[in-house]
């Protein structure tokens, strides 16, 4: 709809109403004097201590399954720092695993949820979807450059419609191949897929899925090979029964492991030879590696098929080209996503865009080099607790004491009481991971972050 005709909407006099930006004039000032006093962690306070405990217990007890950290966030933070109910105040390098790529209280989306407060409803849905969730759908479709793209609220969702959609088309297809250590969402079927026993432990399994050895940096050629042989295996033993392959291009949760172009291209070639879809799972990596597309990052754009995608942009969506477009009936739910979640990640992601975050000399680049010349100096100061780093842009991984998991976990727990909140991804090894909110990170902070890193290694181990 042109700029011009929609004067004529009673929702563009709403946005053009002088006591809206007047009042968001109001409301960011009134942030930013309250979020400014944020500037460094710190620890709890004692007076708020014993009923943050108690909270956290109530808390705990309700969902039945018990919390990972003591953490119960406040509401506000500043940049990567974020406060918590007990008063303190620390860095958040996980940013509830990859969400919040612009940090805590980044005026862009303040003002995105201000404008989805204003709006007539609070969730969007399929069968009556907002003028913004068409324009997010349109942004996708622009930078990715395929041809559908269908929205959803969770990233488990939008890549069970990406197995839906690749099923439907190859029918009577009913298997999938994947790669060992890959997650891909903890839904009925896709804790089928997701490479962890203990994801699925007590479910029934209805899925057939087969497994790929994944890219080994240390052996490239190699691995490349055997991954090829093992695929060619499985082509020939259960010839046209595979649907869809699925590839992380970057596995998350199996410790940050990078594949390469060539070893990415020699397996989809024999796919497309095979009618098998390539399904790339993007909900970690979108806007995390040197382009906003981890499939355009590692120049894979002939092959894809189906590109799921989430976290970071708040929506998440499927997109699709045309020879996969699913018949009516097969996706749909009641929502698609929030509004706040809508013109936040629209916000999100034209930061992204218009930013300088990508290519060698990007936002993205940058901060990953700097972040990792730390770490790589605290390995050669102390070779023995820290192996690495690993990873690529916005996602970036070390090894402390070999690995071994219990440590890394009691490790991740001593950092968090420091004021780093981590996470750890993988086993054997298991390593301490940082999606690190590029969108707001300084090189001081950096600096405060990896001066932690060493300290608690050093101290506590
Ligand atoms: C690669 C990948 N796929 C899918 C998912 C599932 O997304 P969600 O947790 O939003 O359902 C995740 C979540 O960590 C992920 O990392």
């Amino acid at each position: 709809m042109s700029d011009l005709s929609r004067h004529s909407l009673a929702v563009e006099a709403l946005a053009q109403d002088p006591r809206i930006a007047q009042a968001k004039k109001l409301l960011q000032s009134a942030v930013q004097e309250h979020t400014s006093k944020i500037d460094r962690i710190k620890g709890p306070d004692p007076l708020l201590q014993k009923g943050y405990e108690a909270q956290l217990a109530k808390f705990a007890q309700a969902r039945g399954v018990p919390l990972y950290y003591p953490y119960l966030g406040s509401g506000i933070g500043n940049g990567a720092l974020v406060e918590l109910l007990d008063g303190s105040v620390k860095y958040d390098m996980i940013c509830g695993i990859g969400v919040h790529y612009l940090g805590h209280h980044h005026l862009a989306i303040t003002s995105a949820l201000v404008d989805a407060a204003l709006s007539d409803v609070v969730m969007q849905g399929n069968l009556q979807q907002n003028g913004d969730g068409a324009e997010a759908v349109a942004l996708l479709l622009q930078a990715s450059k395929m041809d559908h793209c269908f929205l959803s609220s969770s990233g488990a969702m939008a890549t069970e419609n990406a197995l839906k959609i690749a099923f439907q088309k190859r029918a009577p297809a009913c298997r999938l191949l994947a790669f060992d250590r890959c997650f891909m969402g903890r839904t009925l079927a896709l804790s089928q897929v997701t490479d962890k026993p203990a994801f699925r432990e007590g479910l029934p399994s209805n899925l057939f899925v087969d497994y790929l050895p994944f890219y080994d940096a240390a052996h490239p050629e190699e691995s490349t090979a055997q991954a090829v042989k093992v695929l060619i295996g499985y082509l020939s033993r259960h010839p046209k029964e595979y649907a869809a392959m699925c590839f992380e291009l970057v596995q998350g949760e199996g410790g940050f492991n990078l594949g390469s172009q060539e070893f990415f291209t020699a397996l989809m070639q024999i796919l497309k030879q095979n009618d098998v879809a390539v399904i790339v799972d993007e909900v970690q990596t979108f806007g995390r590696t040197p382009q906003l597309f981890a499939f355009q990052h590692y120049g894979l754009e002939k092959y894809v098929d189906i590109v799921t995608l989430g976290k970071l942009s708040q929506f998440c969506a499927t997109l699709f080209n045309a020879p996969y477009k699913p018949r009516l009936g097969l996706l749909s739910q009641t929502f698609t996503s929030s509004t706040a979640a809508i013109r936040s990640g629209i916000a999100i992601i034209q930061e992204l865009l218009n930013g300088g975050y990508f290519g060698p000399a990007g936002k993205i680049e940058r901060i990953h080099s700097y972040f990792a010349s730390r770490l790589q100096a605290i390995s050669q100061r102390h070779p023995h607790l820290l192996q690495g780093p690993f990873g690529i842009g916005a996602m970036i991984a070390f090894t402390p004491f070999g690995g071994d998991k219990a440590m890394v976990n009691k490790y991740v727990q001593a950092l968090f009481k420091a004021g780093v909140i981590a996470f750890i991804a993988g086993e054997n090894p298991a390593r301490v991971r940082f999606l690190v909110p590029v969108g707001v990170i300084t090189l001081a902070d950096i600096d405060a972050v990896t001066k932690i890193v060493e300290e608690t290694l050093v101290k506590n181990f």
